[in-house]
């Protein structure tokens, strides 16, 4: 009998558990609404993510961006011609039944938020003002070292931590029963806190929750609210680069109570660029000097950006993504050496249209130098609407389907993606993008695509 080929017997036990783990995931359909709970729901990415959704309900918002509504997947083989729209194949909540909920430092309801954001032209807010002005921010978990450039009043009296996380939950809950909710999703939309590093009270559920009982420091405001979140079961992803969900403590307890987390800080601009580029320039062997980012923006964001403190998180979360791309331990010649730089300035006339540029010295055949100049004259939060849209869905698909704990799938949408204790994250978007339609096809029943395609060619 002619043996079974080593390569056989690996893809033929790789088939079999794919099959043993689409059993253990079996997806409940997306009935009834959905609970959106945005802390920072009065700034300018949640309102105009809103606004967006509004528009769109009374049919003058295109949802341009958003892979859920607009993306198509390739299933089978090429001759096949099969590319269905990805919400087409997978059972995904409905944009119609979103439901919204949140918090912000400032009282002003949606519509006056969004006036003041300065992002989306008047005449276009002013027909969604009904709707916009029925979302009233409720009274933030705050504290002020984390964002000292905010001043809001609209914060919650209560001190003691593990009292305001139980009058977060509930008012998740009543939101929950008073309009009919059937599952939440949270995304923090709030500032950049300043940076944390982990702590011994990050550790485990235990030593969390005596934290919040003694209001310890390493506690911040964003990890009240993901713990609220996922003590009433619903999926968390932090928008932001500080340091929230990212912890053992809340890691475990997401496990623990069947929810999914993702994380952190949007990709929308620069970093983006920087995703899209980098990948090209390592694939063809070209070698790095230097990557010099700058930018000036004049919002609100860029205002808490300007302490020091809140920036210093935002730096940590821009800086790592080359490093993983161009892993200069295994390719010391071309990326052992080279300088990176990021800088943000606050800079009030610019509001929400952020200026990137980028200068990146490369160097080719023989040691040749040569320069890519990169100009994005960009919309920060345009950019970001369409990923806060998409996290929500697949979010919620997640949790419909019992996956728990961190979704690495959702690396495509964030600048730090968070992965297990014992892997590296992915930053090209290339392979994010590839590992993210993967697991939808994996979702859907379908097989995976690896690209090979020799079989279009030989028997
Ligand atoms: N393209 C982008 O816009 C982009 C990209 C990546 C990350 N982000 C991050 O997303 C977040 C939102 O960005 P933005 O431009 O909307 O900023 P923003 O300053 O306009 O909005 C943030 C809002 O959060 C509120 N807030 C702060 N702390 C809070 C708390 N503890 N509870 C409730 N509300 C709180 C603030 O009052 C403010 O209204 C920021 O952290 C930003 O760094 C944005």
């Amino acid at each position: 009998m002619e043996k079974e080929k080593p390569e056989e017997v690996n893809s033929s036990l790789k088939d079999r558990s794919l099959e043993t783990m689409k059993k253990k995931f079996k997806i409940s359909k997306p009935k009834g609404k959905l609970g959106v709970l945005i802390p920072g729901i009065g700034g300018a990415v949640s309102t105009t993510f809103i606004a967006g959704i509004e528009l769109y309900k009374k049919g003058n918002g295109k949802l341009f961006g958003s892979l859920s509504q607009m993306g198509t997947i390739r299933i089978g083989k090429r001759t096949e011609k099969k590319s269905p729209l990805i919400k087409d194949l997978v059972d995904l909540a409905k944009v119609e039944n979103l439901e919204f909920f949140g918090w912000d430092v400032y009282s002003d309801d949606c519509y006056k938020a969004t006036k003041k954001a300065g992002v989306l032209d008047g005449s276009l807010v002013e027909e969604v003002k009904s709707e916009l002005e029925m979302i009233k921010p409720g009274k933030a978990v705050f504290n002020k070292k984390f964002a000292e450039n905010l001043n809001g009043k609209n914060i919650k009296k209560e001190k003691n931590y593990f009292k305001l996380a139980n009058e977060l939950i509930n008012e998740i809950k009543t939101f929950k029963k008073e309009k009919n909710i059937d599952r939440l999703v949270m995304i923090w939309c709030g500032s950049t806190e300043i940076f944390l590093k982990k702590s011994s009270v990050h550790e485990t559920i235990k030593s969390f929750e005596d934290g919040l009982k003694k209001n310890s420091k390493f506690i911040s405001p964003s990890m009240i609210y993901a713990y609220a979140a996922i003590k009433c079961g619903a999926a968390y992803a932090n928008g932001a680069p500080n340091l929230s969900v990212d912890i053992p403590a809340l890691e475990k307890l997401s496990k623990n109570n069947k929810v999914p987390i993702a994380g952190k800080d949007f990709k929308t601009g620069q970093t983006l660029m920087k995703t899209i580029l980098a990948p090209g320039i390592k694939s063809r062997l070209l070698g790095l000097n230097g990557w010099f980012s700058t930018n000036i923006l004049g919002n609100r964001d860029g205002e808490v950006l300007d302490n020091p403190k809140n920036f210093k998180t935002k730096e940590e979360s821009k800086l790592s993504v080359l490093e993983h791309i161009f892993q200069p331990e295994i390719n010391k010649e071309l990326y052992g050496d080279y300088y990176h730089k990021v800088r943000i300035n606050y800079y009030p006339p610019r509001g929400d249209q952020k200026e990137a540029w980028d200068n990146i010295d490369i160097f080719g055949w023989l040691g040749y130098e040569m320069q890519i100049k990169v100009n994005f004259l960009c919309r920060d939060s345009i950019l970001a609407a369409p990923i806060v849209l998409d996290l929500i869905i697949f979010m919620d698909l997640a949790q419909r389907a019992g996956m728990d704990g961190i979704q690495e799938w959702m690396s495509f949408y964030f600048k730090s993606p968070m992965v297990g204790s014992k892997l590296y994250p992915e930053h090209d978007v290339f392979i994010q993008s590839m590992k993210l339609k993967n697991t939808l096809r994996f979702l859907a029943g379908e097989k995976n695509i690896d690209h090979l395609g020799l079989d279009y060619y030989y028997e």
